[in-house]
């Protein structure tokens, strides 16, 4: 691409802080990769330019020029999240995609019939953004008629504001129609402070925690499902790889692994293979 119409041409202290150059693009974007995995070609010079223009803003920075220096000399842990949340995009909706949720409500029963009856089922949204998946995932297991049996899902993403909104369990009027059928709404929400709040028999199963995918992900423990959608598309290959041999350790035997619709382990690791007849649903190789 022409770099030339996209990138201002000096990086100069008074550089109007929405231009951004070449190189303080090139320095925010691996900041971003480093510490999160997501990784900003060239062509999102203007997404980094319109998303982070509030930080610079905000916290008085000359411009981008100034902002990078910051970075390169000593970046404090707060302007470090404050920049990697501007860059997530978390776009999510409940049930999103509907196919996995169907292949869920088929396999909860299988599982329950499988397992020893008081051990507890661990569910994980790995890149949970504002809740609608674990509440889809939760509502899911409701309606399964598991009995008794203990089950956990956790939440967890790297962006601790959308970890906040998630376990607020508030959704505007716009975000409850997005996915959600309207009996599904009336069994499970409540009308509450100009929108609809999640009841508590589905707040109660989810636990949600700030976690990032390139972190050691051993204490968050072992689970039997795996929600990893929509998030590996952000990542290189390499990351991809390493996310999900992460992942794969994390994954009791006979687990699955739940993809977003554009991605696969195919290519990635041979740790997961598909499972038959349902896209997007992938079982761990024992090891
Ligand atoms: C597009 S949303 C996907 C939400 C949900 N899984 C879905 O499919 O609807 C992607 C989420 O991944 C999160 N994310 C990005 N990089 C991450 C990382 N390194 N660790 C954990 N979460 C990350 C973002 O904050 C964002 O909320």
């Amino acid at each position: 691409m022409n770099t030339t119409t996209v990138f201002a041409k000096t990086a100069s202290p008074g550089t109007r802080p929405d231009t951004i150059s070449q190189t303080d693009f090139l320095a925010i974007a691996e900041f971003v990769r480093a510490r999160s995995g997501i990784v900003l070609g060239l062509d999102k010079a203007y997404l980094v330019e319109s998303r982070l223009e509030q930080i610079v803003r905000n916290r008085r920075f000359g411009g981008f020029a100034d902002l990078t220096a910051r970075l390169r000399s000593h970046p404090n842990e707060a302007l470090a999240n404050d920049i990697v949340e501007a860059m997530t995009t978390n776009e999510t909706l409940f049930f999103r995609d509907t196919k996995p949720f169907d292949h869920l409500r088929r396999h909860l029963p299988v599982m329950h019939a499988a397992y020893p009856a008081t051990q507890p089922l661990r569910i994980w949204s790995a890149a949970a953004s504002s809740g609608q998946e674990c509440y889809s995932i939760a509502i899911t297991v409701l309606e399964a008629s598991l009995g008794t049996r203990p089950v956990q899902i956790l939440g967890t993403d790297i962006s601790a504001e959308q970890i906040a909104r998630a376990q607020q369990g508030l959704y505007s009027e716009f975000e409850v129609q997005r996915g959600l059928s309207t009996p599904s709404l009336i069994k499970y929400f409540r009308k509450a402070d100009g929108g609809w709040r999640i009841t508590d028999p589905v707040r109660k199963l989810v636990e949600f925690r700030t976690w990032n995918l390139m972190d050691d992900l051993r204490p968050l423990g072992t689970f039997d499902l795996v929600f990893c959608r929509n998030v590996l598309i952000y990542f290189d290959l390499p990351t991809k790889r390493r996310v999900l041999g992460a992942i794969w350790e994390r994954m009791a035997p006979g687990g699955l692994l739940y993809l977003g619709g554009a991605e696969t382990t195919f290519g990635v690791t041979d740790k997961f293979v598909p499972c038959a007849g349902s896209h997007q649903v992938y079982a761990a190789v024992p090891a």
